[in-house]
């Protein structure tokens, strides 16, 4: 198995190209069920969980076409995916794929509205806790759908279509509003979509169904009106910037100090996690290409922050601040509200020599002068990278295990890492 191994203590200066967002990836490929026209994805990232859900519609009979290189490529390019879902060949999404990646679960949808039917597996427990999935049922069951459980799976039938209806959603939630999104797309009738999440990434979604055809008003705010359509069309759309990898690499350069351009970024999708980087210390600058990050010369200062949804500090940035307040000059607080038990890389920072209580939600975090490098390992994707964020900070060398977590979700971390002067590299095998 991989690893990273990472020496600290040097500098970031120069470009990191911001990749396309995964968490949209996934849910505008899924999106690809509705239409037995080719949708085509621009801006894609080359990413595990984007391979591992092509195979997982391939499984209901999706091609997925990637043009070879063309002159003037550069590897840092996001690449193109056609979707084709022409003749869905089997309504059955089975637990060996499912429990790979959660996120497939939202196949669901798509399913029942084009085919009347769907079997999935319920995805299982996850290592940043119980993640149920009673609210996309709900949400599927409001739009006619009926629903059981039956060996694990969940099988919906809507022989008829399903119809619309009003979602109100009692805790905000991303799947399920993409859930509600898809299946009223295709629904016989108007649904309004009460409390529905407000994730850039919603939007992304509802802009792309809108060019397939259908009628979504209100994406982006906590109350969307989908008109449903009969059909919808092949389109093409380009994959909004991943607000969590910006995230990720501006928090990597108030760690480990320097001057580097997000290109590409849009400060817009995270103000709260540039905002928190702003009371830290860091210097945070909207540039006509993308968001400038530097820190030279001062100290981290503490803060205090609560996870919550879109466009609050969001949960998927929460690990690596808390790699970066390990070396603030005080004591900061981090809360999470949104998963329960996701704090797995406390531990591991530890071992670093960060100084980090848990009580409840709440996690205090006492700043050190130094971290030290250790070998470490991590149990979820924001929880990896918060280690290698607090090795490009740490003395002497750390070695990031199970690092396919990071390719997950983190396109050529060592490289982009590397460029800017990092001593990163990884080790194979
Ligand atoms: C998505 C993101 C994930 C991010 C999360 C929160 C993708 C592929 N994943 O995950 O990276 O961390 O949003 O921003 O986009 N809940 C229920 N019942 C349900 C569904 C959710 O109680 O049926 C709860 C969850 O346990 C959690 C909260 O709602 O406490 C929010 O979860 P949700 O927004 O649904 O997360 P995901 O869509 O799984």
């Amino acid at each position: 198995m991989d690893r990273i191994r990472i020496v600290g203590g040097r500098k970031l200066n120069g470009t990191i190209p911001i990749s396309g967002a995964k968490n949209a990836t996934l849910p505008l490929m899924i999106a690809s069920l509705l239409t037995d026209e080719t949708l085509v994805l621009d801006n894609v990232p080359r990413l595990a969980d984007v391979a591992l859900l092509q195979r997982i519609l391939g499984n209901h009979g999706v091609d997925v076409m990637v043009p070879g290189k063309r002159p003037g490529d550069s590897p840092l390019d996001g690449q193109t995916l056609h979707i084709s879902a022409k003749r869905i060949v089997d309504t059955t999404a089975p637990y060996e794929l499912v429990s790979k990646m959660r996120a497939s679960f939202w196949v669901f949808a798509p399913l029942v509205a084009r085919m009347g039917e769907a079997r999935v597996s319920l995805p299982g427990g996850c290592a940043i806790g119980t993640r149920p999935v009673d609210l996309l049922i709900m949400a599927l069951e409001n739009l006619g759908a009926e629903i059981e459980i039956e060996g694990g799976y969940v099988v919906a039938r809507a022989k008829k279509g399903l119809k619309g209806g009003e979602i109100r959603f009692p805790k905000v939630t991303v799947g399920g509003t993409h859930t509600a999104l898809m299946g009223a797309a295709l629904a016989n009738g108007t649904t309004v979509i009460e409390n529905a999440a407000r994730e850039p990434e919603i939007g992304d979604v509802a802009d792309c169904l809108n060019k397939m055809g259908a009628k979504i008003s209100g994406a982006g705010t906590s109350r969307i009106v989908v008109e449903g359509v009969a059909r919808l069309n092949g389109a093409r759309h380009s994959v909004l910037p991943d607000r969590i990898e910006t995230g990720t690499y501006a928090m990597a350069v108030a760690m480990a100090g320097g001057d580097v351009l997000l290109e590409g970024a849009r400060p817009e999708l995270l103000q709260s996690a540039l905002d928190v980087l702003t009371q830290a210390g860091a210097t945070v600058a909207a540039t006509n290409n993308g968001i400038r990050v530097a820190r030279n010369g001062a100290g981290i200062n503490p803060v205090e922050v609560t996870t919550a949804p879109f466009p609050g500090f969001a949960t998927d940035l929460q690990a690596q601040l808390m790699a970066l307040m390990s070396k603030a000059k005080g004591t900061s607080h981090i809360t999470e509200t949104i998963f329960e038990n996701r704090f797995m890389h406390v531990q591991e920072l530890a071992r670093l020599g960060a100084r980090i209580t848990l009580n409840g939600e709440t996690a205090t975090i006492h700043g050190v002068d130094r971290l030290r490098g250790a070998p470490v390992m991590a149990t979820d994707l924001r929880a990896s990278v918060s280690l290698v964020i607090a090795a490009l900070a740490a003395d002497g060398e750390t070695t990031v295990n199970r690092v396919y977590h990071l390719d997950r979700g983190f396109e050529r971390l060592e490289d982009k890492l590397g460029r800017c002067g990092a001593a990163i590299e990884r080790v194979t095998g």
